[in-house]
């Protein structure tokens, strides 16, 4: 409810039945004066109001030298005049009861002026006025035909919206989105979010009758969280495709400093918005290739797709294609048989990809296209066609057209030869043809799924006990018998071992343990053991122990002088079972999160770690673990035991629960995570769990 009454909210921006331009320019090559033709070129159906200190009548409307002057309602003011000229327009607008202000005026946090946009946010909050901006390009909304941007090119009114934090690529959205025979709904640039933001435009676009796909461009994020549940909500009605730059540390400092946003992690965002039901693509055509598909294709009802082709080797592409982006390939081979054989020549093929062969004319191609709907081979088809002396361009687009409204499965097109016509939507590269495919039906499965929640057992309170000891104790991790104490609080096995802290106690402990050892420093002060020497393996005998209790003490020595060792942990070696790391933590843009992948020392080399936003089903967290490489391990290769995956997936639900109830932890961190064959559980060599500090705060 709360959440349709900011849709009522945000009507007036994008149904206005007032507009006022403050700087409409006299001047044709000025932005003012671009943005007001756009406006009555547009066709707008409201009433639009140009205001310029000079009065007099421009492009046939009475000008006002002042908005305080136009005594009627206005709900937009677009202001496009100097920066610093435009605190006092603000001021006025704010007098005269403006409902939404957009700034096309560059000059603020974009360029460090940070202190300018806060004044500018401070204006709007006296007044109650909402801010678009700054540094926006201007906005389109096609309910009231408001063209309200300095675009050059004339927009045509259709079914997509287009959220952009930057401004040019809104524009060259425009252009593109011509070109390519698609309509918008809306057209939003954000500029510098310093009042209106992404999720609330989202928000607003999710009950829009007119939308039925949104692609947004992203640099930064606000607040996370809030984003990923809308995406969460809205995918299931309209299919979203987001372009998020800043990728690469260089692309993410650039994109901080262009509009002022917070760089995330690129992972965590990835597969959080994946999760979610978002499309993630990379590039503007893979962004436009997808958006074909999901504003004209009916959803699709199973997994498997079904090609035709008249080339052998395109048919090959197009399989490589989709082992990438991970569309199933029908493979009914019995039924493929008794359909297709007796229509294909001999040198074609009838399996999956079904081969027509150069030999096949456009009656060839259009009877094995009507075999596959009449038969329902697939779940949906992709057509493949060559330019051959037997298929031209022209038969190949009469073939489209017939089957162009299909709406009982998705067909795409992709045709390698002449261009086609761009109305007709074909695809001319088939990686981006299959790639929109594999999307629509992960998308179109995504929004099917009704999962409940797993909801592990967990004793919060004896951990949430732990944590406020520590941190009255100013710390910000659980000590060693904490983290022990929580560990056996989840039924969370460990080593066996023993603090000792002499060596004759860990000749001792380790004859009790059996060789080989582990001996581990033990200190508050020593968090991340490895980097500090504070860990020795494969200590086999006494002779090594007493090596190795001597190097521990001078590692900790030298590299932490500072640390103070409560003792030395003598292990028991672990050396079977795969090595993994789990984790969970409240991060600081997208809330709780888990995160599983390959462990130990490999962690960083591999970097093969997936993330999803906790709470979550059984299904998703497997649908987690199975992104890794060691999924494969898990399930037991090379005719090796499957691991016990059911005590995993409850782990992680475990510690996502926790953080998720308890706040004060930032982070918990299980790594190495050994895990054993199926029905032995597993055993974690290594936890941390890492707390707000109080000092943190301050
Ligand atoms: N109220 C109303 N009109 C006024 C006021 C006022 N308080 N003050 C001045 N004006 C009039 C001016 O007289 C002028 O009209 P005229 O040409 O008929 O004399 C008009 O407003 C414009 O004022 P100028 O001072 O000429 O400003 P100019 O148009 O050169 O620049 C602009 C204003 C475009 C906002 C500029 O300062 C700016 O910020 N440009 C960058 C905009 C931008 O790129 N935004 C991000 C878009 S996203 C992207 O990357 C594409």
């Amino acid at each position: 409810m709360m959440e349709k009454n900011n849709f009522w909210a945000f009507n007036p921006l994008f149904e206005p039945q007032s507009v006022a331009v403050v700087g409409a320019s006299y001047n044709p090559e000025k932005i003012g004066h671009k943005i007001f033709k756009n406006i009555i070129s547009g066709g707008f159906k409201g009433k639009v109001i140009p205001v310029n200190p000079k009065g007099g009548n421009l492009l046939g409307h009475k000008v006002f030298p002042s908005i305080l002057q136009v005594n009627k309602p206005v709900d937009v003011a677009i202001i496009s005049i100097p920066a610093n000229f435009v605190f006092q327009a603000t001021e006025e607008c704010g007098q005269a009861k403006v409902k939404f202000l957009i700034v096309i005026s560059s000059g603020f946090s974009e360029i460090g002026n940070k202190k300018e946009e806060e004044k500018l946010i401070a204006i709007c909050k006296k007044y109650q006025m909402r801010l678009l901006g700054p540094n926006v390009f201007g906005m389109y909304s096609a309910k009231t035909r408001l063209n309200a941007t300095f675009s050059k090119t004339k927009i045509n009114s259709g079914n997509l919206a287009v959220i952009s934090q930057s401004g040019a690529l809104a524009i060259a959205m425009i252009a593109k989105t011509q070109a390519e025979g698609l309509g918008l709904s809306h057209l939003i640039s954000l500029g510098n979010e310093a009042d209106i933001e992404t999720n609330e435009i989202l928000e607003y676009l999710k009950y829009d009758t007119q939308t039925k796909s949104i692609l947004i461009y992203l640099e930064g994020i606000k607040n996370g969280l809030k984003l990923f549940r809308l995406i969460n909500k809205t995918s299931i009605k309209k299919p979203i495709i987001i372009i998020k730059a800043g990728k690469t540390t260089i692309g993410a400092r650039a994109a901080s400093s262009h509009t002022g946003a917070l760089a995330v992690e690129d992972r965590v965002f990835n597969d959080l918005v994946v999760q979610a039901g978002a499309l993630r693509v990379e590039t503007i055509r893979q962004a436009f290739s997808c958006c074909r598909l999901l504003l004209s294709a009916p959803k699709t009802k199973g997994n498997n797709c079904l090609i035709i082709t008249n080339g052998g080797g395109f048919g090959v592409l197009a399989c490589d294609a989709a082992e990438k982006y991970g569309l199933k390939l029908y493979n009914q081979k019995d039924l493929l048989y008794k359909f297709f054989q007796k229509k294909i020549v001999k040198f074609g093929s009838f399996s999956n990809p079904i081969d027509l062969s150069g030999q096949a004319n456009k009656d060839n191609y259009l009877q094995a296209i009507k075999i596959s709907l009449q038969n329902n081979l697939g779940d949906s088809l992709l057509c493949l066609g060559c330019e051959t002396a037997k298929l031209s361009a022209r038969e190949f687009s009469f073939i489209v057209k017939k089957f162009k409204n299909y709406q009982k499965k998705p067909i795409v097109f992709c045709f390698l030869g002449e261009p086609l016509n761009q109305k007709l939507r074909v695809y001319d590269e088939i990686y981006n043809s299959v790639e929109a495919l594999a999307f629509f039906h992960a998308y179109s499965q995504k929004i099917k799924r009704q999962e409940n929640n797993f909801q592990p057992k967990v004793n919060l309170e004896q951990i949430k006990n732990l944590i406020n000891n520590a941190q009255k104790n100013n710390r910000f991790h659980l000590s060693f018998q904490e983290t022990e104490y929580f560990a056996a609080n989840i039924s969370l096995k460990t080593p066996k071992s023993f603090l000792v802290k002499t060596l004759k106690e860990a000749l001792k402990a380790a004859k009790k343990i059996g060789y080989p050892i582990v001996l581990k420093a033990i200190s508050n002060q020593i968090i991340h053991k490895t980097e500090f020497g504070a860990v020795i393996t494969n200590i086999y005998n006494s002779q090594d122990l007493k090596l190795g209790f001597t190097k521990i003490n001078l590692n900790c020595r030298q590299n932490a002088p500072q640390a103070k060792i409560e003792g030395i942990l003598v292990c028991q070696t672990i050396n079977k079972g795969i090595n993994l790391i789990i984790g969970a933590k409240n991060h600081e843009i997208f809330g709780p999160v888990v995160m599983v992948g390959i462990g130990g020392i490999y962690v960083e080399v591999f970097k093969d770690i997936s993330f999803r936003s906790y709470p979550l089903s059984y299904k998703e967290i497997l649908r987690m673990i199975k992104e890794t490489k060691a999924y494969p391990l898990l399930l037991g290769n090379r005719n090796l035991p499957k691991k016990d995956i059911k005590t995993l997936v409850s782990l992680i639900a475990t510690i996502g629960e926790i953080v998720l109830n308890i706040p004060e932890i930032k982070e918990i961190e299980i790594n190495p995570l050994m895990v054993f064959d199926e029905g032995e559980g597993v055993t974690a060599l290594d936890i941390r769990v890492i707390i707000e500090n109080k000092l943190d705060k301050n």
